[in-house]
C-alpha cells in the first residue's frame, strides 16, 4: 500500500497539524492548497506543497494520479463564514464544486477522503444538546450550506464508487497556529488580546457555549476516519461559555509570567451579533463506537498548551 498522503488545506491551521502527525508516521506528504488563507511557513519541509485551486479539476486530477495517495484529508476550504455571506458564489465555488473535484480526482486512484465539515455552522439553536448527527441540519450562513453540499456530495460518491469516504463535522478546534486576526477562533483571539494587554469583546455578554476540541485531538479523529463511511461528529460533548475561555486563558497567562503586571485587561461586554448561535455542543458518542476515537485534552490542559505555543508564535512574527 502507498505510503503517501494528500492533504488539501494542509497550509491552513489544522490541515499543518495533519501533514506533522503524518510525517513523524513516516508518510510523505503532498500539500494541496492555493494559499489563499494558509501560509507556506505552516508548511513542514519534508512535506511537498502545490500551489493551486482545488476548483481546478485537471490540475488536481493530475496531482492526485502521480502522487496516487492511499488517503487524501480533504480540509481545504473557504471556512468564513464572514465571507460566505459577502460572497456566497464563491464559497459554493470552493466549498460545493472544490469537493466535487476532490472526491471525483480520488476515484480514479480509489483512495478513501476524509472531509473535514462543520458542527457548529450546521445545527442551529432549536436542539437538542449534545446534538447527535441525526439531527436533521438547519444552517444559518452559506458556509453551513455549502459545507451541508459538499457532505452529500462525498457521501454519494461514496456509495457509488464503494470507496469509503467519511465526513467529520468538528466542533470549535483551538490549538497551537490558529490565527488570531481571524473572525473566529476565540482562543486565539483572547491570546492575542492578554499577550497585547487590549480589551476584547466578549459578544452575547459572554454567555454563548461552544463545542471546543483541541487540534491533536481532532488529527487522531481524522486518521481514524480513513477507511470509514460515516459522518461523524468530532468534539468534546462539553458545553463550554465564552466567558470560561477568557478567564483560563487570563490564568494561563498569569502562569506563563507571574512575575509581570499583574492587572489585565477586563473584557468588553456586547450583544450576540446577528446569525451567531447561541449554544452549541456535539454529542460524539458514534465516533466513539465506531473509529474508537475520544477526545483526551480537557479544556483546562488544552488552553495553557495553546496560550504557551501561541505566545512563541507572537513573538516570533
Ligand atoms: N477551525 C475550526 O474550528 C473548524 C471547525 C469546523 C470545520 N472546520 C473545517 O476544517 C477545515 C480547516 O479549517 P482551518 O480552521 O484549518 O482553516 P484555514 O483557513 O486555516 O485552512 C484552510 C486552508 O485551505 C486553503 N484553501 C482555501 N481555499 C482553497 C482552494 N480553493 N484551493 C486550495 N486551497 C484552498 C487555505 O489557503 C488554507 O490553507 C476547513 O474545511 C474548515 O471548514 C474548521
Amino acid at each position: 500500500m502507498s505510503t503517501r498522503a494528500i492533504v488539501t488545506g494542509g497550509a491552513g491551521f489544522i490541515g499543518s497539524h495533519v501533514v506533522d502527525a503524518l510525517l513523524a508516521d513516516g508518510y510523505g506528504v503532498t500539500v494541496v492548497d492555493d494559499l489563499s488563507s494558509g501560509d507556506a511557513d505552516r508548511v513542514a519541509s519534508e512535506a511537498e506543497l502545490r500551489e493551486l485551486d482545488i476548483v481546478d479539476l485537471a490540475a488536481l486530477r493530475s496531482v492526485v494520479q502521480e502522487v496516487a495517495p492511499s488517503a487524501i484529508f480533504h480540509l481545504a476550504a473557504q471556512a468564513s463564514v464572514v465571507a460566505s455571506l459577502e460572497d456566497p458564489g464563491r464559497d459554493c465555488e470552493v466549498n460545493v464544486r472544490g469537493t466535487l473535484n476532490v472526491v471525483e480526482a480520488a476515484g480514479a486512484s480509489g483512495a478513501p477522503v476524509v472531509f473535514t465539515s462543520t458542527g457548529g455552522a450546521l445545527y442551529g439553536d432549536d436542539v437538542p444538546r449534545p446534538t447527535p448527527e441525526t439531527q436533521i441540519p438547519a444552517p444559518l450562513s452559506p458556509y453551513g450550506a455549502s459545507k451541508l453540499a459538499a457532505e452529500a456530495y462525498v457521501n454519494t460518491w461514496s456509495l457509488a464508487s464503494g470507496i469509503p469516504h467519511a465526513v467529520c463535522r468538528l466542533g470549535n478546534v483551538y490549538g497551537p497556529r490558529q490565527n488570531p486576526h481571524g473572525e473566529a477562533g476565540v482562543v486565539a483571539i483572547f491570546a492575542y488580546h492578554l499577550h497585547t494587554r487590549r480589551a476584547p469583546k466578549l459578544f452575547g455578554h459572554g454567555r454563548p457555549t461552544r463545542d471546543y476540541v483541541y487540534v491533536a485531538d481532532v488529527v487522531s479523529a481524522l486518521r481514524a476516519a480513513v477507511g470509514k463511511s460515516g459522518t461523524y461528529n468530532i468534539a468534546t460533548g462539553v458545553e463550554t461559555e465564552v466567558m470560561t475561555i477568557w478567564q483560563g486563558l487570563r490564568e494561563a497567562a498569569r502562569r506563563e509570567d507571574p512575575e509581570g503586571d499583574p492587572s489585565q485587561p477586563e473584557p468588553e461586554l456586547a450583544d450576540l451579533r446577528p446569525g451567531e448561535l447561541k449554544r452549541s455542543c456535539l454529542d460524539a458518542s458514534l465516533a466513539a463506537r465506531e473509529l474508537g476515537w475520544r477526545a483526551e485534552v480537557p479544556i483546562s490542559e488544552g488552553l495553557g498548551l495553546t496560550y504557551d505555543a501561541l505566545v512563541g508564535e507572537f513573538q516570533r512574527a
